[in-house]
């Protein structure tokens, strides 16, 4: 018997769960440190110019091929052409790779939501952080614990775990985040903070930075693990796939760029470098709202906002296996959850000793959770995105018309999908395997 394929119960329902999705750690913890090492203003322009009009198409070939195909990523795959139903398994191991490390940073949050409930605050973050994330027992406690909260979700299913989440966490983070902002923006570093962000400084413009600037955006979309075509093929029909993939895309700016308008005020107030790098998140800012007053509400809402963005993600990455294994293996949702949960903690737990166990057990010269982030990042992400591209543009039948329709804009998007964007991919991949 045929079970009736999930549905998103509305129009709404569906944009909140791929904001979810995309607006993850990617925006809030990556996109402003990256911004702060590649020169502020200019690399905020480049990626904008290169989202609205590069990204925007594996966006919408992800979304046109859940809508037309209604499947996970392997079948969709399998559907088109039998010979590519490889490109859904390649899908499906990044996907389950990433929150492999992802959900150890959950696990960091965790702990300094804990720190900061508590008001236990250290005198020093660099010394604090660079203490627990060595630890044996409990960063891999809390990861496990930040796997087994996510899991929850999609063991509900779709309109009860998924969407149910989605539309409470999601509205609570825009909040957060907007409260923060404001904070931030009546800190006496709030004028140089926004100059650093707004004002493009050219000196910075090369290709590296162009690279970097591609390489985040199609982290913070989600592109290329089959995570949009598994959310777009519980879209309902009439859906504009165009429309939502730039609603999707103004959302998940937005949101990058208020969190700069929070970050940088904070960065520039207390004098740290705005380049100061991953550590920005768990040294600098909880070094800083330590020194504030309201400092501890502060910085347990700077996590609360965290650990919202990181849990909506990690529910989509976790959802895109499980509808693999369900349609694949003809398992039910409950043990198609279990089975990925399990796999998911075996591997996170190499990545969680990285810090301190394993520090020194290198692969290909990295740590197991810097060649989990390294290899999804940057070879993956770039090499599913131009297979999916390459298959919607050139084997879906009709693809083109039924996703973008026969007006002008449909043959600029026909020039971009078919060649100019596989073209770009391919240079992300050479420069990100050098
Ligand atoms: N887009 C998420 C972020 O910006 O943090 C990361 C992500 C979500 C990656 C979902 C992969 C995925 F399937």
């Amino acid at each position: 018997m045929e079970i009736k394929r999930a549905q998103w119960s509305s129009h709404i329902s569906f944009i909140i769960a791929t904001v979810g999705s995309a607006v993850g750690l990617g925006n809030i913890w990556r996109f402003p440190y990256i911004m702060g090492k590649n020169g502020g203003g200019i690399f905020l322009l480049t990626y904008l110019l290169l989202i609205a009009f590069i990204c925007i198409i594996p966006l919408c070939c992800e979304l046109g091929l859940g809508k037309i195909y209604k499947q996970d990523a392997i079948n969709t795959f399998n559907t088109i052409n039998p010979k590519f139903k490889w490109l859904g398994w390649l899908c499906i191991i990044t996907v389950t790779l990433i929150p492999c490390f992802y959900f150890v940073v959950g696990g960091w949050i965790l702990n300094y939501i804990w720190v900061f409930l508590t008001s236990q605050l250290p005198q020093n973050f660099s010394i604090y952080f660079s203490q627990f994330s060595s630890q044996i027992f409990m960063p891999c406690f809390l990861t496990i614990l930040f796997l087994i909260m996510t899991a929850m979700f999609p063991f509900k299913g779709i309109n009860n775990g998924i969407e149910k989440a989605n539309n409470i966490m999601m509205p609570l983070f825009t909040i957060i985040l907007i409260i923060l902002s404001l904070f931030a923006l009546t800190l006496p570093g709030a004028k140089e903070g926004l100059i650093f962000m707004f004002k493009p400084d050219f000196s910075h413009f090369d290709k590296t930075m162009i690279l970097t600037a591609l390489g985040q955006a199609l982290f913070t979309l989600s592109i290329g693990m089959g995570t949009i075509l598994t959310y777009g093929s519980y879209m309902k029909e009439n859906t504009n796939i165009v429309k939502s993939a730039y609603t999707l895309i103004i959302c998940d700016t937005f949101i990058a760029v208020l969190a700069g308008i929070m970050i940088f005020p904070i960065v520039f107030s207390f004098g740290v470098e705005p380049s100061a790098g991953a550590t920005l998140a768990f040294i600098s800012m909880p070094q800083m709202f330590s020194q504030l007053p309201f400092g501890a509400f502060f910085g347990l809402i700077f996590f609360a906002l965290l650990f919202f963005a990181s849990i909506t993600s990690g529910i989509s990455m976790m959802e895109t296996t499980i509808a693999a294994f369900i349609d694949n293996f003809n398992i039910s949702r409950k043990k198609a959850t279990i089975i990925t949960t399990a796999i998911i903690a075996i591997i996170s737990i190499p990545a969680s000793l990285s810090f301190g166990l394993l520090s020194n057990f290198k692969i290909l010269n990295k740590t197991v959770f810097d060649l989990l982030d390294y290899s999804t990042s940057n070879i993956f992400l770039p090499l599913n995105t131009l297979f999916i591209c390459l298959i919607a543009g050139w084997f879906t039948p009709d693809f083109i018309k039924k996703v973008f329709g026969e007006n002008f804009i449909a043959k600029i998007f026909y020039i971009l999908l078919k060649f100019i964007v596989p073209l770009i991919l391919i240079c992300v991949l050479i420069s990100g395997i050098n």
